[in-house]
Parts: C-alpha cells; structure tokens; sequence
C-alpha cells in the first residue's frame, strides 16, 4: 500500500468507528470512503454494532455496500440520517469542500447535508487554504444545456472544460444521466456566493461546492511509519 492509500484506510477506519448501532448511515463515494464502507460491514459482521441501514450516495457506494453486507434503505422509507461518511477533493480552513472528483456530488449533497452528522474523510494533500487551488469545480448540467452553461460560466470568470471517460469513448455520464464540466477558477474568494450563482445558471443541476456542511473532518497523516488522525 502506498501512504496515501494507508492514509485513506486509517482514516476511513476512524469514521467507520463512530458509527453506533441503531443508526441510518449515508455511505459517501470514492476511494476514502471505500475504507469506511468496508469497516462498517465489518464491525456488522462482527456484532459490534447493529440495526445499522445505509443510504449510498452512488452506483458504486450501493456495489461496496452490497459487496460488505450493510443494509440498504432509501430517504423515502426514512426521516432521518443520523452520520454521513464522505471524501473530498478540497478542504479549506472552515471546512468547506470540493467534491465531485467521482461525479457524485449530487447526489452526495442531498444525504451529507440531511446527515446530523457529516464526517468528511480525507488525507492530509487535501487541505488547502483556498478552495480552487489545486481542483477543478465539478458542475453536474443536464446534457442539452452543456453550450449555454459553459458560455455562461466563462461569463463568470471560469474556464469550463467537459470532464471525459477514460476507458470509454465520449464525455463521463453521471449516475442520473448527465455531464460534468470541470471549471477552473482563478480564485473562489466567497465559496458560498459562487455555490449559488452555478446553482442558479439554468441547466445546472449542482455543483461540488459544499458550504457549511461539514461538521467533522478527520483527516489522516503519515508521521514517521504510522498514520495518525487529526480532527478538524
Ligand atoms: C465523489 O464524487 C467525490 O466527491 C469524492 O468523495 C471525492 O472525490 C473524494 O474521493 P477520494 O476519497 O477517492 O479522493
């Protein structure tokens, strides 16, 4: 394993741990998040915990979660999440994020920001001082309104590019049947203005600006051979 994946497990493992018995659960997406999924099933598996049902927040949390035998439900069949586990792609100082490096942040706003708990998981190349500066934003747009949005987002400041497959011909399809446009901005200086503004662009469905969210950050370092967890 190399550190960033030990750093990933550590910290995944970390989150995995607060998870308590009788608790709905948002199971978040990426590779973090993978190391999270797995500890819950296996703290199902061994009876430490119980009555723990998950709500994924993609294709791939579902596959994990089936793969490590926790229950599934849906926000139609309950009012409630108790904790969500989540990645990110950016954390800064107030712990506001970028997400959507795994086109899923869509669907991974609705459960983290209904979650009275949300634990973002990451290691410690995450955290920067300023939202953009090492990350394109993710903006999910519905496939027909991709020229008009671009266009609109250039008007903006940003520099949009279609986000690509690789390993398949043609641009990335989100789990809902839509595109991603990655956008370079010079500098987000008021992440929860810009959250809004994309929002608001018509054919924009969400973008991977995530605005006091986050009530936890348990972020992973590697220091000498170990992996320690900080709390932010
Ligand atoms: C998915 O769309 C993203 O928001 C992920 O949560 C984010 O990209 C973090 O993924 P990793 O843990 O794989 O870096």
């Amino acid at each position: 394993m190399t550190p960033q994946d030990l750093m990933k497990q550590e910290v995944g493992k970390a989150a995995a741990a607060r998870v308590k018995s009788n608790s709905i659960v948002g199971l978040g997406t990426g590779s973090t998040t993978a190391f999270a999924i797995e500890y819950i099933g296996k703290r199902l598996a061994a009876g430490e915990i119980t009555n723990v049902k998950g709500i994924p927040t993609s294709f791939q949390a579902r596959v994990l979660a089936k793969q490590y035998g926790i229950p599934l439900t849906t926000l139609d069949e309950v009012d409630r999440i108790d904790i969500a586990i989540d990645g990110a792609d950016e954390v800064d100082p107030n712990k506001n994020l970028i997400k959507g490096g795994g086109a899923a942040h869509t669907q991974e706003k609705v459960i983290d920001a209904l979650a009275a708990q949300f634990i973002v998981v990451v290691d410690n190349t995450k955290l920067v001082d300023k939202l953009g500066s090492t990350f394109l934003l993710p903006v999910e747009v519905i496939p027909m309104a991709v020229s008009p949005v671009m266009k609109a987002i250039e008007k903006l400041g940003g520099k949009p590019q279609l986000r690509m497959g690789i390993r398949k011909a043609g641009p990335v399809v989100t789990d809902q049947g839509n595109l991603v446009i990655d956008v370079k901005f010079d500098s987000i200086d008021n992440p929860a203005e810009l959250e809004k503004t994309l929002n608001n662009i018509p054919g924009v469905l969400e973008n991977g600006l995530f605005v006091g969210v986050t009530d936890l950050v348990l972020v992973g370092e590697v220091q000498g051979d170990q992996v320690i967890i900080k709390e932010m």
